[in-house]
């Protein structure tokens, strides 16, 4: 089969159309014959050197695919060869094949394209995982997503504002800030010309929101514990702006905060199975009804994985850019 490999860590360049043995699925995992694989900027990092697989999974890069199950083992999923799916992959998507856990596979919701199904499970599992399992956002109450015009920002201002939350979102520049907005933000906020604080504390009174879905980390740590409601949970995704900051831990007795983070690729097949159960459960409603749509920036060839991690490098994407196979 066709795939794209990381010939050696380095820019957009390395990433090499090559003929690979197909893969061959394990116990509880099938086949697929790959049409659209999303890119992350985890495939990014990985690309640079700085995020090596997790043991057992494929050197190639990809974390999530849409296409048919053409073989393996689909265990007691309900799932049959010849169903249409999207999955969550610990690697391995930028191929004609791949395999995946059978309990990581979701159908293609109803009235999606391949390539909007293959936009769908990095972003939506590390969502429903860190905003609704992890940082308990529940009815009434209020969204930060830092990064709003991203991959995982776009998700989460859908997800979050089709389920009945006020969402606020940061992005770097007037253009995307309005853009979220588009998403359905209440209020987009240009971090470059606008204090994020500032503009929280403005917004909702005085009192703050509920719930921060942090991808900078770093020094944002202690401006998001500031525009903070009392009760209110950080969660870390991502360490864009550095891992380390110096925080006044009696806020958090004082206020009763948590800061918490978690990153999804490591963990085991039963905890992304559960994910699964319950995005098909709550999210593939709403995806079927076209109350919320993943946004497609651009689409590029296998082939063409260089200039689609290219584009990435550049960061102007709003939403996701996916390969078709
Ligand atoms: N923990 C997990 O399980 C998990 C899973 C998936 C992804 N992630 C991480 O989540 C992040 C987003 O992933 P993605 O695929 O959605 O990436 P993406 O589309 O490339 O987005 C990255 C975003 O980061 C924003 N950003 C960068 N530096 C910033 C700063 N200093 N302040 C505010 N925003 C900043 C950029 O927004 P502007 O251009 O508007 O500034 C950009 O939209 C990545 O770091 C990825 O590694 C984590």
């Amino acid at each position: 089969m066709k795939a794209v490999e990381i010939s050696t860590p380095g820019g957009p360049e390395v990433l090499k159309l090559v003929e690979r043995p197909m893969p061959e699925p394990k116990a509880g995992e099938v086949l697929i014959k790959v049409s659209a694989a999303g890119i992350n900027r985890p495939d990014v990092f990985q690309r640079k050197g700085a995020y090596p697989p997790p043991p057992g999974a494929s050197d190639l890069p990809g974390l999530e695919v849409a296409g048919e199950i053409v073989g393996g083992d689909t265990g007691d999923t309900g799932l049959a060869v010849g169903d249409k799916v999207c999955a969550l992959l610990a690697g391995g998507g930028y191929a004609e094949y791949c395999t995946a856990p059978a309990a990581q596979c979701l159908p293609v919701p109803a009235g999606l394209s391949d390539v909007e199904a293959a936009a769908l499970p990095e972003t939506y599992f590390t969502v429903w995982s860190n905003v609704f399992d992890r940082g308990q956002l529940t009815e009434g109450e209020t969204l930060l997503v830092h990064g709003g015009a991203s991959g995982i920002g776009t998700t989460a201002i859908q997800l979050a504002t089709a389920l009945g939350h006020k969402v606020y979102a940061t992005a770097g520049s007037d253009e995307r800030a309005k853009a979220v907005e588009g998403l359905g933000a209440v209020q987009g906020i240009n971090y470059r010309s606008q204090d994020f604080v500032e503009e929280i504390k403005k917004a909702t009174d005085g009192r703050g929101v509920d719930v921060i879905l942090d991808m900078v980390a770093g020094e944002y740590i202690n401006r998001d514990l500031s525009c903070l409601a009392d009760d209110g949970r950080i969660v870390i995704i991502a360490l864009l702006g550095g891992a380390k900051a110096t925080i006044d831990c009696s806020q958090l007795m004082r206020r009763r905060l948590t800061v918490t983070g978690s990153t999804l690729r490591p963990r085991p097949v039963q905890f992304k199975q559960q994910i699964a159960r319950a995005l098909q459960a709550r999210v593939w409603p709403l995806l079927e009804a076209g109350r919320i749509r993943p946004i497609i920036h651009a689409t590029f060839p296998l082939s063409q994985a260089a200039d689609a991690h290219a584009m990435m490098d550049a960061g102007e994407q709003v939403g996701k850019i996916v390969l078709t196979a």
